[in-house]
């Protein structure tokens, strides 16, 4: 069955890499079901991010993340929230490029905090941060 995620081009990647990572989106199989690109405010990164809240670098992320423009996704694909993951590649680009080169992180990510893009964990993550971004729920 379809699924959906929720997927991020983060500022760094945003502004440089946008059409690419885009291209690599549809190139691995996803239809963009929603798209919009705006600066994320500190509720919304907030929101996002909360299961990190309290961590050592969740200041700088919040910092990091509503610095500028990022790309805001729903993605449509059976399997959508593992294999948006899988297309992503680990959470650090030096692991990324050792273990998944053909990867958006291993290819577009600067540091573990610049990683280019996110995407939810799991399907109820998804559909928090869909409801949050978009103001709705899919019904599909
Ligand atoms: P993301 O997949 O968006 O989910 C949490 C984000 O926190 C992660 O990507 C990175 O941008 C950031 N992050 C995770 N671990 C660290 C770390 N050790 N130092 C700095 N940033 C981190």
């Amino acid at each position: 069955p379809e699924e959906q995620t929720f997927a991020l081009i983060k500022p760094d990647a945003a502004k440089t890499h946008k059409d690419e990572i885009m291209r690599r989106v549809k190139e691995a199989g996803f239809s963009i079901s929603k798209v919009k690109e705006q600066a994320l405010t500190r509720e919304m990164a907030a929101h996002f991010y909360k299961d990190h809240e309290g961590k050592p670098f969740y200041e700088e992320l919040v910092n990091f993340m509503t610095q500028g423009p990022s790309v805001i996704m729903v993605l449509s694909k059976e399997n959508a929230v593992e294999e948006w993951r899988k297309l992503m590649g680990p959470t650090n680009p030096e692991d990324a490029k050792k273990t998944s080169p053909k990867s958006i992180r291993a290819q577009f990510a600067h540091d573990i905090l610049s990683n280019a893009v996110h995407g939810s964990s799991n399907i109820e993550h998804a559909e928090r941060s869909i409801q949050f971004a978009f103001g709705e729920l899919d019904a599909d």
